[in-house]
């Protein structure tokens, strides 16, 4: 083969394993680099052959020149036209896919013991009552003596209440709103109260040392012990649907006398038609003591009344079936979206 010859095989074959090498670039950097591997000015390979043509007789050089300007032109143009592809292939990913499916926002809900909160408190004010609401850092008189427990009573333990340095305490109930509404208010009075209390309690299935409760008075003329059965079996069946059962079993509370548990049997789907649940506790309760109304600036003679405390969270488990009360304040958002309204 004359020198000519195998120059422009050797361009050729520089020529098939550049184009290889730019259909093979993944970006526009990638292509550029064969650019410069093959036609760079300096050190590229195609220029490297063409300083060899000085060493052709005068008469070749015009035709290996010429092979070498083709092979050249034509490498430029393909380079061009790959680099113009993946530039415009990077511009589409850089721009928003319409044809994606969108992303359904989260819509958020309310906590199931809001919830529970909410339902209760709009039985309630269907049947009359307004809402009342007091500190939660509370004096001995209000949370204890005006409530005839005296503070050697074990609930005014340091072992279950939370006192304060300098004086005062976290209330450990609710109750003491009813002191608060009777000294501001005259009868007739019907409030619920509701509110965070807290005690010196281990965090476990079944306690928290800060919980919810909601407080019931209704305080006026002739209120009997038949008006106050009456609203709480009323309530039960409202909230937990016709059929519901309430039950009072003698308890004891040093504000309340008689006092009474109030627990609830309800009426659920079974395999084989409706069944009734165990008896579930849902609240304390019972007429005002005298002593409680006397305190409170109110005078027993003429007046009566009733009360209940209730744990919405407590009612919010029975209500969904939870077995574990810290689930409500971990805010899992597997377990929240459960009761509705988080998608
Ligand atoms: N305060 C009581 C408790 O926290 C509940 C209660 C309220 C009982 C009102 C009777 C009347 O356990």
């Amino acid at each position: 083969m004359s020198d000519v010859e195998s120059l422009i095989a050797e361009l050729e074959a520089l020529q098939d394993e550049a184009l290889e090498a730019v259909e093979r670039a993944q970006d526009e950097e990638a292509v550029e680099a064969v650019r410069i591997a093959f036609l760079g000015r300096k050190d590229g390979r195609i220029s490297g052959v063409l300083r060899g043509l000085g060493g052709l007789e005068p008469t070749d050089r015009p035709r290996v020149g010429q092979e070498a300007n083709r092979i050249k032109q034509a490498l430029e143009k393909r380079i061009e036209e790959v680099d113009a592809a993946l530039a415009a292939a990077r511009e589409a990913g850089d721009a928003p896919d319409l044809t994606l499916p969108g992303r359904t926002p989260r819509v958020g809900g309310a906590h199931p013991v809001s919830r529970a909160m909410d339902e209760i408190w709009s039985i309630f004010r269907t049947l009359g009552f307004t809402r009342a609401r007091g500190p939660e850092v509370e004096t001995e008189w209000h949370n204890f003596e005006a409530l005839n427990t005296p503070l050697d009573h074990p609930a005014a333990d340091e072992q279950d209440t939370l006192y304060l340095e300098g004086g005062g305490l976290l209330r450990s109930h609710t109750s003491p709103v009813q002191i608060r509404t009777m000294l501001s208010h005259e009868p007739p009075i019907r409030i619920l109260a509701p509110g965070w209390v807290h005690r010196r309690d281990t965090y476990d299935a079944t306690h928290t040392p800060s919980f919810l409760q909601i407080e019931g008075l209704v305080v006026d003329e002739g209120v009997t012990f038949v008006d106050f059965k009456a609203t709480l079996a009323e309530f039960a069946r409202r909230y937990w649907g016709e059929g519901t059962k309430i039950r009072l079993r003698p308890s004891f509370f040093p504000f309340t006398e008689p006092s009474a548990e109030v627990d609830v049997k309800r009426v659920v789907d079974g395999p084989d038609g409706p069944v009734e649940t165990d008896w579930l506790e849902i609240m304390g309760a019972g007429m005002v003591d005298p002593n409680v109304l006397e305190a409170a600036e109110i005078d027993p003679d003429r007046y009566s009344g009733f009360a209940f405390g209730m744990g919405p969270a407590r009612i919010a488990m029975l209500k969904y079936g939870v077995s574990d009360l810290r689930t409500f304040f971990e805010s899992d958002i597997r377990f929240l979206s459960q009761f509705g309204g988080v998608r």
